[in-house]
């Protein structure tokens, strides 16, 4: 597999969408039949990599600006949280930027191009200077939920915990500069 032949790239109205399963037909449907909807109206950006020798989508992740906000039923989580918050600093709600969706293609799994992908994530928005944003969000697959542990987000509550999904963040300070 040739690495150096991977380009990233944002997905625009007349994008012609590469082959890509990542055995998720939910996750599939998103990407040809409604990321470009979802740029018309201006409710998720989605971004490409893509295998130029191969002639196939590795991989996508759409994203949307989100917040994370206390749950009073949760509070030790939020001290979690808000002890890496400055005392004066410190709100019921934070900015955060959200992984609508992340697949990667079953052809390219398990070599570390999804770790791959969430890092330049973290990296492009900590280095942001156009908005605040301190977290990732993101509405894990439960199946997935131990691949983002291991990228360094945690769960944001328990309540959701026998769920399909699970709402978990990771914070951006840890990247900033
Ligand atoms: C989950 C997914 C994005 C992972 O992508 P990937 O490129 O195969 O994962 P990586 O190779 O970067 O994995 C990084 C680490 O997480 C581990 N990991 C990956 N998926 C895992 C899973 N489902 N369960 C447990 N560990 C997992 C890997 O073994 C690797 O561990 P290591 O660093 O000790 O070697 C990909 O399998 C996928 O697209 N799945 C289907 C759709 C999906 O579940 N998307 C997430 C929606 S929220």
């Amino acid at each position: 597999m040739n690495f150096e032949k991977f380009t990233f790239r944002q997905i625009e109205a007349d994008t012609e969408i590469k082959p890509f399963d990542c055995g998720d037909p939910d996750l599939n449907g998103f990407l040809f039949d409604d990321a470009k909807n979802y740029l018309d109206v201006m409710l998720a950006v989605t971004y490409l990599l893509e295998d130029n020798e191969a002639n196939k989508t590795v991989a996508y992740y759409c994203l949307l600006n989100d917040k994370i906000e206390l749950d009073p039923d949760e509070r030790s989580k939020w001290n979690k949280i808000n002890r890496k918050i400055p005392n004066n600093k410190r709100y019921h709600a934070y900015p955060a930027v959200k992984i609508g969706r992340l697949g990667v293609s079953q052809e390219y799994a398990n070599k570390h191009i999804g770790q791959m992908v969430l890092m330049q994530i973290k990296m492009i928005f900590s280095r942001m200077t156009l908005s605040g944003c301190r977290f990732i969000t993101v509405d894990a697959y439960s199946n997935a939920v131990p691949f983002y542990e291991k990228c360094g987000f945690h769960c944001l509550s328990d309540k959701d915990i026998n769920e399909p999904t699970r709402a978990m963040y990771f914070d951006l300070m840890y990247y900033k500069k």
